[in-house]
């Protein structure tokens, strides 16, 4: 796993930014995988300055988001189509129709067949060129609670108690948290082309820290990163504090700046 640390939140965003930029203009027609949640906000901000002041071109591009609260419809403030329209969608010239987010209000007999065919629908458009991801509190990539299998596919999930809790700063009260998502399982998640990790402040450095650096367990369901050959980590200072391999992290950032190269 390549892990690049950053200065600050801003840098971190910037870092981001840039890798999706770049693939945006190499490949205008590419699938970008999306992700909710604080980290990727300022990804998100700046993609929309790249299109409004540079002109970034997302007219062509795909997009499948990695979950959405289940029983929360489209409109409702705190769903994640929500969230994508207002942070980024409303501010750049993608087609909406060009954007899936999974549906929470797919009834429950129909789950099954409506995960099958987001997965089906990712397929069709080629595969996901980069997924972003952030991690949870507890360890997790979309919702991919502790105990997930590393081979899931999309589907119904249960939250954890420490997301609920972690998530309610958006709501009300805990108790208006739904307990249910759609999820994209780790299974599809590997099967992206390249990873983009995000993480920011402390809170998330001693998961950070387990989930890149500990023993691949279902319990952080973000170690399972580490079987992909195209993942790369981009972190501020304060959620990469607990990495034991800072330093060798450094010197790989500096050796690729030396051969112009990625070496993960
Ligand atoms: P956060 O959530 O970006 O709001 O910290 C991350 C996640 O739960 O994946």
């Amino acid at each position: 796993m390549r892990v690049i640390v950053k200065s600050n939140y801003e840098e971190m965003s910037k870092e981001a930014a840039k890798i999706v930029a770049d693939l945006v203009r190499k490949k205008p027609n590419c699938v970008l995988g999306l992700a909710t949640g604080s980290t990727p906000v300022g990804l998100y901000q700046e993609l929309v300055r790249m299109h409004k002041e540079e002109g970034l071109d997302f007219s062509q591009v795909t997009t499948f988001n990695l979950d959405e609260y289940y029983g929360l419809s489209p409109d409702h403030p705190q769903s994640y189509r929500y969230f994508m329209n207002e942070n980024l969608f409303d501010g750049i010239n993608i087609k909406k129709e060009n954007t899936f987010v999974p549906d929470g209000t797919v009834p429950l007999e129909k789950i099954e067949e409506y995960c099958k065919e987001y997965e089906e629908k990712i397929k069709n458009a080629g595969g996901i060129d980069i997924q972003v991801l952030g991690i949870g509190g507890d360890g997790h990539i979309a919702f991919n609670e502790p105990g997930s299998s590393l081979n899931s596919r999309t589907r119904l999930v249960a939250l954890d108690e420490q997301t609920i809790k972690d998530n309610s700063r958006f709501f009300e009260s805990e108790e208006e948290v739904p307990r249910f998502a759609l999820s994209m399982g780790i299974g599809t998640i590997l099967e992206a082309k390249e990873i983009i990790l995000l993480a920011n402040g402390k809170k998330k450095a001693e998961v950070v820290a387990k989930a890149i650096e500990g023993p691949i367990t279902s319990i952080i369901t973000a170690s399972a990163l580490q079987l992909h050959p195209g993942v790369t980590a981009i972190l501020d200072e304060e959620a990469a504090s607990e990495l034991k391999r800072i330093d060798y992290y450094k010197f790989v950032e500096e050796a690729e700046k030396k051969i112009n190269k990625k070496l993960f």
